[in-house]
């Protein structure tokens, strides 16, 4: 091996052996962000995109990985091969990331790649970095569910031994609707990017259209993206961005990340890919307390949610 760089990413995971552990959260502008993000934040805040380059923007498990596949497909023309010449989080950098050496962050990998680049980010409307605008870069927002969000956020913090213990269900219900997971609050998430939508020409998508009609979707976001795919290319890359394709992909379904990361045994980041799975972890009193607290959070946004399809 020549050099660190030289790491593929599961052996710079490996390496980094017991330094990884459930990080602690500090907040950043009243947004909890794992420590080593925030240790890092000055960087992170100055960076400074190339107007050639694409934004996909979520809170945690709405579906960005899904939405990374179809846009990388899309860039390529449908092919699968080409799609597969890494791991979704080299590819595609996960803009804020930091994790114990060697593994590269995100902003290292951002620096090796020449633009027009498409990054990945969590962060709320308010944390993204200016020059994005500044650029007008484009952006993609992907939105779920709040009930279907927490109940995936809830079985990847058991899986993610990076991020901190979820604890009980029904103390995670409440940790999320206080905003206290990481990446902050959903509520101020998804409203967040709403209001910047038509400023900031951000296409806002829904997790829930997207298992409703994908090719739908699809078509949507290649629009967007100035590109004109003929049918059978599109048929492709909706078949190739089916859950069940993703979950048997090892560079979508995140087995690049082995066990001190996450734990797939515990639970598989391809876990269900529905709507609707809420109703198998909600009681009726907590679909209560929730959906009361949901409206008293969301009376000034008028964001067209969907909870079952
Ligand atoms: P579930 O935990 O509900 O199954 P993210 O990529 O933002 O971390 O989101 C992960 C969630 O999106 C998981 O939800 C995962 O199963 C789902 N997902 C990933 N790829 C998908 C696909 N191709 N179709 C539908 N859902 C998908």
């Amino acid at each position: 091996m020549a050099g660190k760089e030289e790491l593929s990413l599961s052996e710079a995971i490996m390496a980094a052996g017991d330094a990884f552990h459930r990080f602690p959260l500090i907040k950043v502008q009243g947004v909890p962000l794992m420590c080593h993000i925030v240790h890092n934040w000055d960087s992170i805040w100055a960076f400074r995109p190339d107007p050639s380059d694409l934004l996909i923007a979520t809170y945690p498990k709405a579906g960005t990985t899904w939405t990374q596949e179809i846009v990388d497909l899309l860039l390529n023309n449908g092919d699968a091969e080409v799609a597969r010449r890494a791991p979704t989080s080299i590819r595609i950098p996960f803009l804020e990331i930091h994790s114990p050496p060697p593994i590269p962050s995100g902003l290292s990998l951002l620096k090796n790649m020449d633009p027009p680049r498409v990054i990945k980010t969590h962060l709320p409307f308010k944390l993204v970095p200016e020059g994005f605008w500044k650029n007008k870069c484009k952006a993609i927002y992907v939105a779920r569910n709040a009930k279907d969000n927490l109940v995936s956020y809830y079985h990847f913090d058991r899986m993610n031994l990076t991020q901190p213990e979820p604890g009980p269900w029904d103390g995670y219900i409440h940790k999320f609707m206080n905003g206290e997971l990481a990446w902050g609050s959903w509520y101020d998430h998804v409203k967040g990017y709403w209001e910047e939508r038509e400023k900031r020409n951000i296409l806002y998508l829904f997790y829930e259209d997207m298992k409703e009609n994908p090719q739908r979707e699809v078509e949507r976001i290649m629009r967007y993206l100035d590109l004109s795919l003929a049918d059978d290319v599109i048929s492709r890359i909706v078949e190739l961005t089916s859950f069940k394709t993703m979950k048997e992909n090892p560079m979508t379904n995140y087995s690049f990340f082995p066990k001190p990361v996450f734990d797939q045994s515990i639970s598989p980041f391809m876990r269900k890919g529905v709507v609707g799975d809420w109703t198998n972890h909600f009681s009726p009193a907590q679909t209560q307390l929730f959906d009361e607290d949901y409206k008293r959070k969301m009376k000034d946004a008028d964001i067209p949610f969907r909870t079952d399809i």
